[in-house]
């Protein structure tokens, strides 16, 4: 039988995940079977345990569960450990790896799909939750001129630049940002769900600078608006979610899959903003 994985969330159905993995095991002729797990709010540890019990070899996180799947592996990896969180589960010899994979996703997305010359940049995060803290690894390692990150609430802001402790990184409030300029402005919070704008300013986007919204899939959101009103380049995040599947992808069947025809097949039916 094929091994068997599955993304655990709550909600779930919505994930793209399974074709995801489904397109990446026709492509490398590697076989496996990937389904969808709906956890419960207070269930996300039995239902890992039961997919276990029933011989699956590993999974993939998303909301709510991404900080107890952190709490629920036996040793995790550095950039695991670095975020605070995990979104990829390996399942071997009865211990539970915790990886993240996120913010390599990211980092690939910008790099090979986008085009974006990371070293150097100045680059702004807005947002402090768990998608901002697991990004800003994987981006200091790219040797970034800045990371500066913005939030609505700014002690989480500080919270995360102290956790990393580089002399190029450092959050900001936002009354102090008019005046500074970047190259890169990622919205990592959770505002475009509502509709809302967060807080970055008018005047933040340099010439030629990407704005990228994390999410995919609601059009354009308050957030690429500014960014189109104030003439820079914008992206969504669907990229980085076939990105950050190929990474896991890479952790359990050790091949790094062609993620541009899958990213292709996707766009097909998630305009690009
Ligand atoms: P996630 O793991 O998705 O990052 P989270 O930890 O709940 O989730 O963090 C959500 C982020 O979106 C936070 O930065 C949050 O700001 P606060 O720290 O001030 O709560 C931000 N956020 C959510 N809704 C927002 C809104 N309407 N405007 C601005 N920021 C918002």
């Amino acid at each position: 039988m094929s091994p068997r994985y599955a993304i655990f969330g709550n909600p779930v159905a919505h994930s793209r995940s399974p074709e995801i993995h489904a397109a990446f095991s026709a492509q490398t002729g590697i076989p496996l079977v990937y389904e969808r797990r709906l956890a419960p709010e207070s269930g996300f540890s039995a239902a890992v345990a039961a997919f276990r019990a029933e011989g699956g070899r590993g999974g993939n996180v998303t909301l709510p569960f991404k900080v107890e799947a952190y709490a629920l592996a036996s040793h995790r990896t550095p950039r695991a450990t670095q975020a605070g969180a995990v979104n990829t589960l390996r399942f071997a010899d009865g211990a539970i790896e915790g990886d993240n994979t996120d913010g390599a996703g990211l980092v690939a997305d910008l790099k090979k799909n986008l085009g974006v010359a990371l070293a150097g940049a100045r680059i702004l995060i807005v947002g402090a939750g768990g998608a901002a803290r697991g990004v800003v690894g994987p981006l200091l390692a790219e040797h970034p001129g800045s990371v500066t990150i913005v939030n609505r609430t700014p002690a989480r802001a500080e919270e995360i630049a102290a956790v990393f402790a580089a002399a190029n990184v450092g959050a900001v409030a936002l009354a102090d940002l008019p005046g500074r300029e970047f190259d890169l402005v990622i919205n990592a919070t959770a505002a475009s769900l509502n509709g809302e704008l967060p807080p970055v300013p008018r005047g933040a986007f340099a010439s030629q600078s990407l704005a990228y919204e994390m999410m995919y899939g609601k059009g354009e959101t308050p957030f690429l608006a500014l960014a189109r009103q104030e003439g820079a380049r914008r992206a969504d995040g669907l990229g980085m979610l076939v990105e950050q599947a190929a990474e896991a992808f890479l952790v359990w069947h050790g091949v790094r899959p062609d993620t541009a025809p899958v990213l292709e097949q996707l766009r097909l039916t998630v305009p690009a903003p």
